[in-house]
């Protein structure tokens, strides 16, 4: 029988603003898991990156499973009574709706799943990213997947020589998933064409095209199609599938040492360079700057071993620098061009107001006439 792992994500109240989650409230989460889980999954594991907190479940009930969205539901909502009942800063922020219909993707929580028959060794990785959206891994999964600078594997790995199919979305499309396939190396212009737009196209799988199996899931939810307005950024998490006929772990992890350029930062409104930061970190300057988190873990006959760090390393503290470095230079410049998103991108409504009533009082400048010029 098929394991499955189920990412979700949600964002139920932080302390001192917009920073991380209180110790009393991961605890009411981790309780309410262990009250509701038996008979529906094997293992679970619950981290939080910024304000967002992170549960990981593995079961055997597959992907979409009401049960188990359900379940994720049950377990933020009764949370996020501990969040309020705390004083906690946006308290159940991310629970969007007032009842379960089903699924909880559309509700407010993002949330990925891979659905596999478990290797004999199967390591996966378990990104979460706070203060940026779901294109923040476009850039990394193609240079993973698609461009042999950074994955060697692809030249050397006979498993990856057919490559990898990409399934992009288009997240501005309401009402229904609009998607798209498209094959790596043969269509990688195409890719690229679309990826290059984080906020409209946005990986939402990756599959080897050698076995057909899925490697990489990550959570696509726009809260703001959900809410109709600004209500955070959709600080997205992604799970990937590692070695063997997939690209090694550290052929995932090389292009986060990039600290690319992404959405997010203060107001959602803002750009920043990715920083890769250990599991359970908070957000600091500027509300940012964006941040990714990694755990890498084995899973076995439904059970998780212990997960290990992926950006707690020497070497990550080189690129956090480099990072901050990138963030201050961006800041330097305030408002001004690139450091603020488009017009469309600024998640709070007042700019639309503001932008209106500037409108009402431009006016068109009258051309003198040629004769009342002479
Ligand atoms: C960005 C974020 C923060 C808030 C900011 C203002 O995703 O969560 O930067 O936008 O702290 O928050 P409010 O509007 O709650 O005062
Ligand atoms: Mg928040
Ligand atoms: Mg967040």
């Amino acid at each position: 029988m098929k394991t499955t792992l189920t990412l979700a994500k949600a964002d139920i109240g932080s302390i001192g603003g917009h920073i991380r989650p209180s110790r009393r409230l991961l605890d009411a989460v981790a309780r309410q898991i262990k009250r509701r889980k038996a008979g529906l999954i094997s293992d679970f594991y619950m981290s939080h990156t910024g304000d967002d907190i992170a549960v990981l479940l593995v079961h055997k009930k597959g992907k979409n499973a009401r049960a188990i969205h359900k379940f994720i539901w049950d377990v933020f909502v009764a949370a996020s009574r501990e969040a309020h009942k705390q004083g906690l800063y946006g308290a159940g922020q991310d629970l969007l709706k007032d009842a379960f219909s089903g699924n909880v993707k559309g509700l407010g929580p993002g949330v990925c799943e891979l659905e596999f028959d478990e290797r004999p060794n199967e390591p996966f990785l378990a990104f979460a990213a706070d203060k940026t959206d779901p294109g923040a891994f476009n850039l990394p999964l193609y240079l993973a997947f698609a461009d042999p600078m950074y994955n060697s594997g692809l030249m050397l790995s006979p498993s990856m020589f057919k490559g990898f199919r990409f399934t992009i979305m288009d997240v501005s499309h309401v009402g229904a998933d609009r998607v798209i396939e498209l094959d790596a190396p043969e269509e990688i212009y195409d890719i690229a064409a679309l990826l290059r737009d984080n906020q409209r196209f946005v990986v939402e799988s990756v599959a080897s095209r050698g076995t057909g199996e899925q490697c990489v899931a990550v959570s696509t939810t726009r809260l703001h199609n959900i809410a109709g307005k600004y209500t955070g950024k959709d600080d997205p998490v992604m799970l990937v599938r590692v070695q063997g006929t997939f690209p090694a772990t550290g052929e995932v992890l090389q292009p986060f040492g990039i600290g690319h350029f992404v959405a997010g930062f203060m107001r959602g409104s803002h750009v920043g360079p990715l920083m890769p930061v250990r599991i359970n970190s908070a957000i600091s300057w500027f509300d940012g700057p964006p941040v990714v988190s990694c755990l890498a873990f084995c899973v076995h006959r439904g059970k998780l071993t212990e997960p290990a760090d992926a950006f707690d390393h020497p070497f990550w503290d080189h690129v956090r620098d480099n990072v901050s470095h990138k963030a201050m230079a961006m800041r330097e410049q305030g408002f001004s061009g690139c450091a603020m998103l488009p017009y469309q991108e600024l998640e709070y409504g007042g700019i639309v107001e503001k932008m209106e009533a500037l409108d009402r009082r431009f006016r068109i400048r009258k051309e003198k006439s040629a004769k009342t010029r002479k």
